[in-house]
């Protein structure tokens, strides 16, 4: 069976590509169209579907849309809030239900041949859950969403067993874990459904001194759902303008919703445990990128093994929902070894691209080790190699790299990316010495979604990759998935005597992570990177003009790590 999944409906819309069980395409709209999120998560945007990801994963498997046995689409119109009234006055929900009814039209405008009989309605929820049961490969298993909100409801838990899913709970809005999360992120002058993961790092600067308040505010029921009452965050810390300095207090604040988080999270994970029995937990939803809790659920809950689907924000949805359909639909669906599911170009059309852009590049025989030598002569360098990954994290495939040992490239990598430099950068070490340089979290973990306490003795080796509170999100590489990444380490390692190296996103800022070479070559030649290591390819940047004084230059002067430092003037917000 050929079965597209499609996410539209909020934001991160995204397209994957499921025949006969098998994911062979999931791409993310915004790496198509360079609009970070790929769209507004209003109700009137949601006519906008992915058109760019959905046409590629047609051509990357060769099949015309009338060759779908399905689309999947990731939400249920039938179980929202329906269109009632004036739905363009004040009251916009019913605006999304109606589009999303309509969607089986828009899909066939945009891919023509199309039998619109031939999308299913898949509910939010359900598709979140189905991007974690079947690509983690365990089965029977317990499944915890959460997110902003679905339909109706932000949260399912459930067990799944020979393929099927079958729900235990579902908490049901207004009550979201993930929408109080969002509304701190815009209290704290972050973007709202995007910069999460930034109130996740303030948090390490706080202590929990709102703790007690929060448990009265958010409860969870015993039943396997919560409650969250209204939460007046001003009457904790005043609101942040955006780029304005945080406090002592708004670090406490985003301290205090984080660890009572962690806690509600821990809660619903026993209840599930003991409602199922079961040895294993997969999660899904926005909320399970928030590696501190999933940590915490992994070293403090009761499930021996867990798993966290990489794309666990809503593009994981599309993901989600042809796997869920696919299944229903016969196939046996099998577990997702890679998150590489995106675009890739072979070394013939690479050379072609960087010929055509006029850039000197060389074809290192040893390309891991050229790539070594730059990071340890503290370059930077840009790593554009196979498909890119599908969800936010790079994982080895469009990355930035840089030399651990040296505290200063934090900083270096933060002003590249225009991002606060509050915020860590993380680390790549190979599987097999990961244990000796990381704790208390799990291991293998090569989707980067738990943090791992740095040993000691290591944390003064790799400062670049401490974060404030002594802890790293580590990816590891094994040799048998990313053998080129492994080579790249080993080869580090041989010179360095360390087997980690920076990795973080390769994109700068305000943009979403490059995804085609002339992004690359546009990042590249944006951007203060030493080397563009593409394929077979390394292209170096020159020597060095004098440089020229602009804003930038003032970062030199500030440190590390200061609570309440934003990115410098004239940086665009990441
Ligand atoms: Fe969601």
């Amino acid at each position: 069976m050929k079965v597209l999944g499609v996410n539209a409906v909020f934001h991160d819309p995204a397209a994957a590509l499921v025949i006969d069980g098998v994911t062979v395409a999931a791409a993310e709209e915004e790496r198509f169209s360079r609009r970070k999120h790929g769209k507004s998560p209003v109700p009137f945007s949601t006519w906008e579907l992915p058109e760019q990801a959905m046409a590629w994963c047609l051509s990357h498997a060769g099949i015309a849309p009338a060759d779908l046995d399905a689309v999947a689409y990731s939400y249920d119109p039938e179980l929202a809030p329906q269109p009632d009234g004036d739905i363009t006055a004040s009251e916009w929900e019913g605006l999304r239900t109606l589009y999303a009814r309509r969607a089986p039209l828009f899909l066939q405008t945009v891919l023509p041949g199309l039998d619109p009989d031939r999308v299913r309605w898949v509910p939010h929820h359900v598709a979140h859950a189905a991007s974690a049961t079947f690509p983690s490969g365990f089965d029977p298993c317990a499944v915890l969403v959460l997110d902003g909100r679905g339909e109706r409801a932000s949260h399912l838990a459930g067990r799944f067993e020979d393929g099927r899913f079958t729900p235990l709970a579902a908490q049901v809005l207004p009550h979201s874990l993930g929408l109080l999360y969002e509304e701190l992120t815009a209290h704290l002058g972050f973007r709202r459904s995007s910069d999460e993961y930034k109130v996740m790092a303030m948090a390490s600067y706080g202590r929990p001194a709102f703790l007690a308040e929060l448990r009265d505010l958010v409860r969870t029921d015993g039943a396997g759902g919560f409650s969250v009452a209204p939460v007046d965050l001003a009457a904790f810390a005043p609101a942040l303008a955006p780029d304005a300095e945080f406090t002592a207090r708004h670090a406490d604040l985003a301290c205090s919703v984080q660890r009572r988080l962690e806690e509600v999270l821990l809660d619903l994970a026993l209840w599930l445990h003991a409602s199922t029995g079961l040895r294993d937990l997969v999660m899904a939803g926005g909320v399970a990128l928030n590696c501190v809790a999933n940590s915490r659920i992994w070293a403090e809950g009761p499930f021996e093994r867990v798993w966290v689907q990489p794309a666990s924000g809503d593009s994981g949805t599309a993901l989600g929902a042809a796997l869920h359909v696919a299944a229903e639909l016969g196939d046996a669906v099998g577990p997702m070894p890679t998150a590489a599911l995106g675009r890739g170009w072979d070394d013939d059309a690479l050379a072609a691209r960087l010929a055509r852009a006029g850039i000197p590049f060389e074809a290192p025989a040893d390309l891991p080790g050229a790539v070594a030598e730059v990071l340890a002569s503290d370059g930077v360098v840009a790593w554009f190699q196979g498909r890119s990954e599908f969800g936010p994290r790079a994982l080895g495939h469009r990355s930035l790299l840089a030399d651990p040992r040296r505290a200063e490239n934090l900083e270096k990598l933060n002003d590249i990316k225009g991002r606060e430099q509050f915020r860590p950068v993380a680390p790549m070490v190979l599987a097999e010495r990961a244990a000796e340089v990381f704790c208390d979290g799990p291991i293998p973990s090569p989707f980067m979604l738990f943090t791992h306490r740095v040993r000691p003795g290591w944390a003064e080796r790799i400062p670049a990759v401490v974060h404030v509170d002594g802890t790293a999100r580590i990816q590891t590489v094994d040799r048998r998935e990313e053998p080129l990444v492994a080579a790249m380490l080993e080869a580090f390692a041989a010179r360095t005597g360390v087997p980690v190296v920076v990795n973080t996103s390769l994109n700068t800022a305000g943009r979403p992570m490059v995804d085609d070479p002339r992004d690359a070559l546009e990042c590249f030649g944006s951007a203060p990177v030493d080397a563009l290591a593409i394929g077979r390819f390394l292209v170096r940047r020159p020597a060095a003009a004098a440089p020229v004084a602009d804003a930038g230059a003032m970062t030199a002067t500030e440190s590390i790590g200061t609570p309440g430092r934003r990115e410098p003037r004239g940086a665009e917000a990441a």
